[in-house]
């Protein structure tokens, strides 16, 4: 595509190249074929592609990969807050941020390495994000892809401040769907809810599965470790699995609001569904030298999976 050759690691096969606007975006490789990318702009996993190369992430055709603001698909992620309220801009300032390469991060686990290839990336706060958010921290996040494809985000956000603070957190995960109206989700039925399209009013699910056939903007309560969306034209399945994230935020503009996103095509809301591993309801509050770990992981297996081999809560 024109970028300048990647510096491919071979040992990690990890490699790092310019996109369009110069900055750098990281590529992650498994020995069968799987790969993941990675944009500094806002630690944005923009690409995830299983061993035949299809892609699994959603992204608009017409996305505006420019800073600052986060390009329409991928995994964008947001920090210091999920949604609008306050000063701060929505979903926070963390995806429209330029991220640093974490050259010695704090070790994680060996699970958490081994058999991987990985990228540690690090956002500090700047002296722009400090006037609206007059907090420091250190946020260091992990993206992984391991030998089967999984692919697996982990968020490690400390509190390097003499005060506590709280915020809210989500990996607003666009996945890439045949047709919303094929799609089901399990693992939500009978959880309580938030709707953000009135306002925030507390709902219980009533349904089986949870299915598509208008706008969706809610965040689900209390909900298990793992969840499945089933896409039955693709005969695929993506199960979600999370820890330290006990919500999650379905999203479907439908066909109105698409209309009205500038970087959103009006028919694409049916290629795109966003579920997201998330901490909203009850903000997550660290003491001064505390630190908090919120991680995903997402795999794609074919879809004579069912629901009853999801993992038990
Ligand atoms: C969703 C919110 O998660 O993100 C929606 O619940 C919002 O209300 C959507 O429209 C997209 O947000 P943004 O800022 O990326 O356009």
């Amino acid at each position: 595509m024109g970028h300048p050759a990647a510096v491919w690691d071979t040992r990690a096969a990890i490699a790092v190249s310019k996109d369009w606007n110069g900055i750098d975006q990281v590529m992650l490789r498994n020995p069968q074929g799987a790969s993941a990318k990675v944009s500094l702009h806002g630690g944005q996993v923009t690409s995830w592609r299983n061993d035949r190369g299809e892609e699994l992430l959603f992204t608009s055709s017409k996305a505006i990969f420019k800073p600052p603001k986060a390009m329409r698909g991928g995994i964008p992620i947001c920090f210091p807050q999920f949604g609008n309220c306050g000063s701060l801009e929505q979903h926070g300032f963390a995806r429209n941020k330029l991220w640093t390469i974490d050259e010695d991060p704090p070790p994680l686990h060996s699970n958490d390495s081994h058999g991987k290839s990985f990228i540690d990336l690090l956002l500090k706060p700047s002296e722009e994000d400090l006037k609206c958010w007059p907090h420091s921290f250190e946020f260091r996040l992990r993206v992984s892809l391991a030998a089967d494809g999984n692919l697996t985000m982990i968020s490690r956000i400390r509190n390097i401040n003499g005060k506590p603070f709280s915020f809210s957190f989500a990996y607003h995960t666009y996945l890439s769907v045949s047709d919303i109206s094929e799609v089901r989700i399990e693992g939500l039925e009978t959880l309580d809810f938030l709707d953000n399209l009135g306002q925030r009013e507390r709902f219980t699910e009533q349904g089986d599965a949870i299915t598509f056939e208008s706008e969706v903007d809610r965040v689900y309560l209390g909900t298990p470790n793992c969840i499945a969306v089933l896409d039955h034209e693709r005969k695929r399945t993506y199960v979600i699995r999370k820890d330290g994230l006990p919500d999650v935020v379905v999203w479907n503009p439908w066909e109105k609001k698409s209309k009205s996103m500038v970087d959103l095509g009006d028919e694409e809301y049916k290629q795109m569904l966003c579920v997201d591993g998330a901490a909203i309801e009850k903000p997550i509050a660290l003491k001064p030298g505390e630190e908090w770990t919120g991680r995903v992981q997402l795999a794609v297996v074919p879809s004579s999976f069912c629901s009853e081999d999801l993992d038990p809560q």
